[in-house]
Order: structure tokens, then C-alpha cells, then sequence
């Protein structure tokens, strides 16, 4: 049987930071306000023509190239985000494999917002235990700042931009196999979190209505309170279905949404301080790239070592929401 192993982690930043003094001149909010709420200090926005493929690409070129794997081996390409370049199509994973030079391999975009990457960490390990694929680059790449509106203080002050990919390779050695991965889904809550128009579910109906119709809306404080409850639930449940005491993680690396959901989760969990992972207050929210990029954050400062376990997780519109325990397994040299 073949197992999949988390080989490389690769991420991209636009350069433009909004910081929170910024947003504070663009909506009546305050730099203390949303510190206080979100843990959020500022958040990197992309530039007008840059596109979420763009950003993808980049991520992807760096996992890539530290996954000692070559581009021609790429059998398959997932891209998880909920701001394509086209909203119908091509996918965004189609552009990103092109741009890239790779075989024209299976590519396709899944929409699981802020869950993104667990499902895609999913997809990939189910494509290479089945034998159907070898070499998976999955990739979480959002441009929220096309689809924020920046007259909403409930919304505006959460989300940036970015992109993380990695590569997903099969192995024969279970030490180096992802353990496990969680996901689920509710759409009885649907209305918590939504772009409502644009769709058949609500077409636009006029260009007037199209101008504000794919801005994310959110019911905070519901969200807030679902997501904690949601989020302890399933890690606990991926740890014990496991047998993985959470003292054994060694970056707990979940979902960059908000610093109270974050700490409520890991205090539930009783997880110390250095175990847990924290780049919301640099990046705000970047959806379906947030656990990527903040796992390369990790690897960047050199704290990211061969079999170190990784436990992700996280929750986002659908409502949808996942957990992974990974261990990181890069090819020996
Ligand atoms: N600045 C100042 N005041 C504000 C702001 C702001 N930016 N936003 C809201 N307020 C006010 C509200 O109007 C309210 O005022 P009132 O008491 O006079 O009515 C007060 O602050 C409290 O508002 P709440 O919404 O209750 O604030 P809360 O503590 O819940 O924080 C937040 C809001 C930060 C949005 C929080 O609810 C949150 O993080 N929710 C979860 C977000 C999330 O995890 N989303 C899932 C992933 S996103 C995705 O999938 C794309």
C-alpha cells in the first residue's frame, strides 16, 4: 500500500501592508479595537493586477523546488480558494499548472473557504493511497481583498491576502504517511458566512447590485461561538481516534482566524504555548492559505524538522471545518 507524506511547504506574501492605524482612517474602528478582538496588527494585500494563480504560482514554485521533486513528476494539482482568478471558469489550479510549465495532469479548485487546505491535504493523501496519483501540489491561494467589503467594520478589519502550497508525494515508509485527516460540513449554517449574490441561488439582477454582490458577509459573533465548539470537538476527536496525545504535537498549527479562537481551542486542548503556531497578528486571515502559510513561516525560521508531528486545523463558510495530523517528511538527501 502507498502512503502520502507532506514533503515541502512554500508560501507567498504580496508586499503592501494595511495596517490597522490604515483601516482605522477607512472605517470607525481602532488599532486597539481590533488587536483587543482579533490579535490581528496588520494584513499584506495583493496589487491590483495581481491575481490569486499569480500568487499561487509563486508558493508553489518554492515547494516545489524544495521537495527534491521535479516539476514533470506533478500528477495532479489542487488549488483550495474561494477567490479564483474566474469565478465559473477556467480553475485557478488549471492557470497555476500552466504558468508553471507542469504536464497537463488532472487540475481542479475545491471551495471550502477557510478549510480549504485540510480538504485539499485530504484529497491529495486519498488520490496517492488509492494508487491513482504519486506526486500531489496542493495549494491555498486567496485574494480576499477583491471580495472584502472595505465600508464593513465587521468584516474588513479580518482578511488578507496570500498563498501557500505544498507537495504531497507517496511514500512506502507509514513512519513518513499524514496519520490522519478530519473534515466536515453544515450548511444549516450557511447564512453565517457568505458572498450571497452571483450565483444561481441569487443571480444578479442588475449591474448596480453586481458592483457590491461577491463581498464576503459574516455573522461574527455566531461564527465565533460555532467555530470554538466545532473546532475542540473534532481535534480532540482526531487525537484520541489516533492515539496521539496532544503533549506529542509539536506545532499546533491551526486556522488564522482569530487569536481568542486560536488560545480557547489550545487551552482546551492544553496545549503550551511553543506548541502553538501564530501569524494572524502579521496576516490576518487568509482563508484557504493560512495554515500553509504559516507552517512555512515555521520552516522558514528553521523550526520545522524531519518526523516533527504537525496537528492543523480549521473551520471556515460552508460551514466547513477539518483537522490534520502530519507528520513532516521531507525526501532524504
Ligand atoms: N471596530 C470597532 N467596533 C466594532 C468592529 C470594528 N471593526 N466590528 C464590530 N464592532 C462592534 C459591534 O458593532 C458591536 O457593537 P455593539 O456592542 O455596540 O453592538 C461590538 O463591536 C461587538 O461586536 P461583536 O460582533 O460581538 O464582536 P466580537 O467580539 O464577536 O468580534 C469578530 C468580532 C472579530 C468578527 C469575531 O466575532 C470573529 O473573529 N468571528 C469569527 C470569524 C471567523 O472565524 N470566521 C471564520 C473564517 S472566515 C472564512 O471562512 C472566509
Amino acid at each position: 500500500m502507498a502512503y502520502a507524506a507532506f514533503r515541502s511547504i512554500g508560501a507567498y506574501v504580496p508586499n503592501k501592508i494595511l495596517t490597522n492605524e490604515e483601516l482605522s482612517k477607512m472605517v470607525d474602528t481602532s488599532d486597539e479595537w481590533i488587536t483587543k478582538r482579533t490579535g490581528i496588527k496588520e494584513r499584506h494585500i495583493a496589487a491590483e493586477n495581481e491575481t490569486t494563480s499569480d500568487m499561487g504560482v509563486e508558493a508553489a514554485k518554492l515547494a516545489i523546488e524544495r521537495s527534491g521533486i521535479d516539476a514533470s513528476e506533478i500528477d495532479m494539482v489542487v488549488c483550495a480558494t474561494i477567490s479564483p482568478d474566474y469565478f465559473c471558469m477556467p480553475s485557478t489550479a488549471t492557470i497555476i499548472a500552466t504558468k508553471l510549465g507542469l504536464p497537463p495532469v488532472m487540475a481542479f479548485d475545491i471551495s471550502a473557504a477557510c478549510t480549504g487546505f485540510v480538504y485539499i491535504l485530504g484529497i491529495a493523501k486519498a488520490f496517492i493511497e488509492s494508487g491513482m496519483k504519486k506526486n500531489v501540489l496542493i495549494i491555498g491561494s486567496e485574494k480576499l481583498s477583491a471580495i472584502t467589503d472595505y465600508t464593513d467594520r465587521g468584516t474588513c478589519i479580518l482578511f488578507g491576502d496570500g498563498a501557500g502550497a505544498a507537495v504531497i508525494s507517496a511514500t512506502e515508509n507509514k513512519d513518513e504517511a499524514i496519520i490522519d485527516v478530519h473534515t466536515g460540513a453544515d450548511g444549516t449554517y450557511a447564512d453565517l458566512l457568505m458572498t450571497p449574490n452571483g450565483g444561481t441561488g441569487s443571480p444578479h439582477d442588475s449591474l448596480e447590485a453586481e458592483a457590491g454582490a461577491c463581498f464576503m458577509q459574516m455573522k461574527g459573533n455566531e461564527t465565533f461561538k460555532v467555530a470554538v465548539r466545532t473546532l475542540t470537538k473534532d481535534v480532540k476527536e482526531i487525537l484520541e481516534d489516533n492515539n496521539v496525545e496532544s503533549d506529542s504535537v509539536k506545532h499546533f498549527i491551526p486556522h488564522q482566524a482569530n487569536y481568542r479562537i486560536i488560545k480557547a481551542v489550545g487551552d482546551a486542548l492544553k496545549m503550551r504555548e511553543e506548541q502553538v503556531v501564530l501569524t494572524v497578528e502579521k496576516y490576518g486571515n487568509t482563508s484557504g492559505a493560512s495554515i500553509p502559510m504559516a507552517m512555512n513561516d515555521v520552516f522558514e525560521q528553521g523550526n520545522l524538522k524531519t518526523g516533527e508531528l504537525m496537528l492543523l486545523d480549521a473551520f471556515g463558510g460552508g460551514l466547513t471545518w477539518g483537522s490534520a495530523l502530519v507528520p513532516f517528511s521531507p525526501l532524504k538527501k
